[in-house]
């Protein structure tokens, strides 16, 4: 499957499980848990495979999508501490905002652009490569995918070596 293809496949289960965090009815715990799990899998494939292959494409869009992957990480934590807290419905709209916003960009801005500039090999290369590395990340524990986002998301130049 093609790296951009993978990837909006993915945005788009995201979408259906922060309709259930946000949503009055259902198990929004376990589906906060699941999304956030999901986004972090997603961010680490990202931020090691995918962003340091397209950096030339578009230098700025790549830093921007850094930075936003950084505070969605923070709101993930907020979110994951308030599970049994008023202030769990606030933080789930807010990460679920902060996405939508993330994800609008990549599909509309950053993916035409990469899709346009590099060859099919190249993108169905990438695709495997971050499927496999996405279905490795389903049995890392919570605390493991927040270090490994972390860790690969600190700064761009330095994923390209790891
Ligand atoms: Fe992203
Ligand atoms: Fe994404």
């Amino acid at each position: 499957m093609k790296a951009t293809t993978l990837l909006r496949t993915q945005h788009a289960e995201t979408r259906k499980l922060f309709a259930l965090v946000t949503s009055d009815s259902g198990d929004r715990k376990a589906a906060a848990r699941e999304v956030s799990r999901k986004l972090l899998a997603h961010m680490i494939i990202e931020q090691s495979v995918f962003y340091p292959a397209i950096k030339e494409v578009d230098a700025d869009l790549v830093l921007e999508a850094f930075e936003e992957h950084a505070v969605a990480r923070y709101e993930i934590r907020r979110l994951l501490e308030a599970l049994d807290d008023p202030r769990f419905e606030a933080r789930g709209t807010t990460l679920k905002e902060l996405i939508e916003h993330h994800v609008k960009e990549e599909e509309e801005d950053l993916f035409p652009k990469v899709e346009k500039a590099l060859p099919a090999a190249k993108l169905e290369a990438m695709g495997a490569e971050m499927d496999a590395l996405f279905a490795e990340l389903a049995k890392a524990d919570m605390d493991t995918l927040m270090q490994r986002s972390r860790r690969t998301g600190e700064d761009g130049s330095r994923n390209a070596a790891a």
